[in-house]
């Protein structure tokens, strides 16, 4: 059993925090929000429990740093996972908050830890991301994109992503510091995302879920961009963050699942709940969806730590769509 602080719950933290609690671990969860106003309250109470959930609740904004290492001082976590973060499309709107919430506080979070001087180096888990990438200068990013390519991004999001891998591969050598991260694809479940350019994939669910026949989407059918879903993603981020240091051959790993592209997930949909008409309008979000990989090549990860996804377009489709509530008809 270990003490872990999960460390802004939204769309991966509600469903990170029960399956930490199904594992036995002591779990507390920090967000700016009471739980009851989270996008993740029903996925967190169908996990714990509205009196599990409360209970296990502390209220944190992550901007105040005394408030944010205050709570680390306290709590002497064995593993923390950084999840609180501004996604592509909200950080392309306040690029210098992105940056404040994504990059300084893990700074704050790092430094905090290692001054515990710990004879077990406490661990932390910051996701990063498909958007840590992006096409060197007059070249098209490769649509299998490798752990090591040169990671050049354009968006905000993206380079606050890239800068935490780095500031945690130099906590993991330099500051006793046990950092792990990951690149995620989008992700998906019942809990909305909140302000990613990824967003049209859950968009097209929660429509369909819902009975619509109609939705309008913020990009081209023929994007292609990795996907994965929110089972396998908790499955990756606890995986990494039990593997054995040993095994690990860097401190940041791809993992993949899937890549439809938009117009292959209103298929799949389609095939499911019958009429179901896409309206594809690009806005800046496409930009910033051209820029990344196609797929993830994640065989380090496969390697190091027995990374296998289980989920794929056909397989998440039929589920998501029932925990969405969907009828099929009889
Ligand atoms: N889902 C994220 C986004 O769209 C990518 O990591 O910003």
């Amino acid at each position: 059993m270990a003490r872990v602080l999960v460390i802004g719950v939204g769309q991966i933290g509600s469903e990170l925090g029960p399956a930490l609690v199904e594992q036995g671990h002591e779990v507390v969860l920090a967000d700016r929000l009471p739980p009851e106003e989270t996008a993740g309250w029903d996925v967190l109470q169908k996990g714990l429990g509205a009196d599990g959930v409360r209970k296990r609740w502390h209220r944190l904004d992550v901007s105040d740093t005394p408030a944010l290492t205050g709570l680390l001082r306290e709590l002497r976590p064995d593993v923390t996972y950084h999840l609180a973060a501004l996604l592509s499309a909200t950080g392309e709107k306040n690029p210098d908050l992105c940056w404040r919430i994504n990059v300084d506080t893990t700074r704050e979070v790092i430094s905090t830890l290692s001054s515990f001087n710990a004879a077990v180096a406490p661990r932390l888990v910051v996701p990063s991301s498909i958007a840590a990438f992006g096409p060197l200068p007059g070249e098209e990013i490769p649509a299998v994109t490798p752990d090591l390519y040169p990671m050049m991004p354009t968006s905000m999001y993206g380079i606050t992503k890239v800068a935490g891998e780095l500031l945690g591969a130099y906590a993991a050598a330099k500051q006793n510091v046990d950092f792990r991260g990951l690149r995620f694809p989008g992700l998906l479940n019942t809990a909305p995302p909140g302000g990613g350019s990824s967003d049209f994939a859950n968009m097209m669910y929660f429509a369909a879920a819902a009975g619509k026949h109609e939705v309008e989407v913020f990009c081209r059918p023929d994007t292609r961009i990795p996907f994965m879903y929110m089972p396998d993603a908790v499955k990756a981020i606890i995986e990494v963050a039990m593997a054995p240091a040993a095994r690990l051959s860097r401190r940041t790993y791809n993992v993949a699942a899937m890549s439809p592209s938009a117009a292959d997930i209103a298929a799949a949909l389609r095939a499911r709940v019958g009429r179901f008409d896409v309206r594809y309008v690009p806005d800046f979000r496409q930009a910033i969806l051209d820029s990344w990989p196609r797929a993830l090549e994640d065989s380090p990860a496969r390697a190091d730590w027995d990374w296998k996804p289980t989920w794929d377009l056909e397989s998440m489709t039929d589920d998501l769509l029932a925990q969405l509530g969907w009828n099929k008809p009889a």
